[in-house]
């Protein structure tokens, strides 16, 4: 008998979180040192390390790019020992590359698994998001109205005041129109350098006080953070950005026929799917590695498809 796909994912998880650490940890060795790069590089080696010998037959949906700009972990590579069940990986080896090489909190090493079809295959341009976490209806959220308006529903959704809500941004020149009117609004706003994955997982969390997330980032970023909603629930709508015609090519390289389409969190990531989130630096949902003796602990959030939210410490050997 063959097992389902969530008890098939379930088998996956220790072995996953040791991807997600193992990259935390060669990013870590990074920290502060103004080397976004060579952060990013080690956390993709290690990755993909440990993903080589996992017992599965996993292909990379999201991940370093293309073939010929990313040699390792590019979209469509096939990870694991090909024995196993058939897995989707979207992986962010070293999320925050800025935030890591300065030192600054909330670097994260990630990755999100589903069956196969149950993460968006989402080309490497901007994707517009909009998303809220549990306890607000699935069809709450409308990216085509004007900010206040959603705020506005999303507060009565929750039974509270929009001057209650806090709303994470991205501090970024493209958003000054949309901060303005989240302002206007009377929401509180929380203005973040980098890392919306972060930013949308607390979202996610019902103990963090970030209610709402809004703006433009990284697309195969909204779909990493469309798989922590997947677990915890909660709703998000996002369209993909174009800047130029080699962007749009992007797209339909990677099968995207219609470009103006409004995604559901659905349709970024399906019901079974999990996320695993490994601290690189110290931030607001998890601590960065820690050297223990001859080991390091690492510091985790694991999120399952079946809305479990679990906190892993756990220290691994230096010479893993
Ligand atoms: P990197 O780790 O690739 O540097 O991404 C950090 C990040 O802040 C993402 O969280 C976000 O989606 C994206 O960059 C925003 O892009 P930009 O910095 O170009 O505005």
């Amino acid at each position: 008998m063959t097992a389902s796909p969530e008890r098939a994912l379930h088998g996956l998880v220790d072995g996953l979180l040791r991807a997600t650490e193992d990259a935390a940890v060669a990013a870590a060795a990074w920290r502060g040192r103004g080397d976004e790069k060579a952060a990013d590089q080690a956390a993709v080696d290690a990755m993909r390390e440990r993903l080589r010998q996992l017992p599965m037959a996993g292909t990379v949906v999201i991940g370093e790019g293309e073939r010929d700009a990313a040699p390792m972990l590019y979209v469509g590579e096939a990870v694991g020992d090909g024995t196993g069940p058939d897995v989707d990986i979207a992986v962010d080896p070293l999320e925050g590359t800025t935030i890591c090489a300065t030192d600054s909190p909330g670097a994260l090493a990630v990755l999100a698994a589903g069956g196969r079809g149950d993460l968006l295959r989402a080309p490497d341009v901007y994707m517009e998001k909009l998303a809220v976490g549990p306890g607000c209806p699935d069809d709450l959220l409308r990216l085509d109205r004007p900010p206040a308006d959603n705020l506005g529903r999303i507060a009565d959704a929750k039974g509270c005041r929009i001057d209650d809500l806090t709303v994470c941004i991205l501090r970024r020149e493209r958003h000054d129109t949309l901060i303005r009117a989240v302002r206007a609004s009377g929401a509180r706003l929380r203005l973040i350098g980098d890392g919306d994955v972060a930013a949308v997982i607390q979202v996610a969390d019902h103990a963090s006080p970030v209610d709402v997330y809004m703006g433009t980032g990284g697309a195969p970023e909204g779909v990493l953070a469309a798989a922590a909603l997947a677990c915890t629930g909660g709703a998000m709508q996002a369209r993909l950005v174009f800047r130029d015609e080699d962007e749009r090519a992007r797209a339909s390289r990677a099968g995207i026929r219609d470009l103006e389409r409004v995604y559901d969190r659905q349709d970024l990531a399906s019901g079974n799917t999990l996320l695993i989130a490994t601290g690189v630096t110290d931030g607001p949902l998890v601590e960065g590695p820690v050297r223990a003796g001859t080991g390091v602990t690492c510091d985790s959030l694991v999120f399952a498809a079946d809305g479990r939210r679990e906190r892993r410490r756990s220290t691994v050997p230096l010479s893993r």
